[in-house]
């Protein structure tokens, strides 16, 4: 009974520990963490800009300015490893859903990270001049996020 109890006990453990131990095998998953790790920063700074624009949020000129100043100062990490060959969501069923096309269709994600650089660029030039300069800019901003996610990202 003690040997039987011991034995499961075993079993759990191993059951626990097996996801560290993945990760530790394959590298590709700590690629695909840190490019949604990435995105999940950005939705953290552009969701509150998005809040004040629609009048959810007060709008504060100078919180609107560094949102969009963290935005820009992510554009200039260079991300580019963390998107491998070989780690899309047909590798990667339910840890990714980066769509193979980003690869098969290269460079035109390429194109689309360019659009929303400029519309993250264009915003900071105008994000701390009151409700209405940063109205002109997170419109461009809500439309390259969406635009990439249409066509290299999985729907739900
Ligand atoms: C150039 C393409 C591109 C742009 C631009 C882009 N995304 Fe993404 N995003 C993706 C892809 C591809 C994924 C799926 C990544 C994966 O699961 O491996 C993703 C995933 C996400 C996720 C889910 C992350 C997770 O935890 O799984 C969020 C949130 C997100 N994006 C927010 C944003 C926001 C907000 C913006 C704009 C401010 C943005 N993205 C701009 C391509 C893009």
């Amino acid at each position: 009974m003690r040997k039987m109890r011991l034995m499961l006990l075993g079993l759990v453990w191993i059951t626990l520990c097996l996801p560290a131990s993945a990760a530790d095998k394959d590298p590709n998953l700590v690629l695909i963490k840190a490019r949604q790790g990435d995105m999940e920063i950005r939705s953290m700074y552009a969701t509150p800009l998005f809040m004040m624009a629609r009048g959810k949020m007060d709008y504060d000129a100078e919180k609107a300015q560094t949102l969009a100043n963290n935005l820009l100062a992510l554009t200039k990490v260079d991300m580019g490893m963390a998107w491998a060959p070989g780690t899309g969501n047909d590798k990667y069923p339910k840890v990714s859903d980066a769509l193979p096309d980003i690869w098969s269709t290269y460079p035109a994600i390429a194109k689309k990270g360019k659009d929303y650089s400029d519309a993250v660029n264009a915003l900071t030039k105008v994000a701390g001049n009151g409700l209405d300069g940063l109205r002109s800019g997170v419109g461009d901003l809500g439309k390259s996020c969406k635009s990439c996610h249409d066509e290299f990202r999985q729907k739900e």
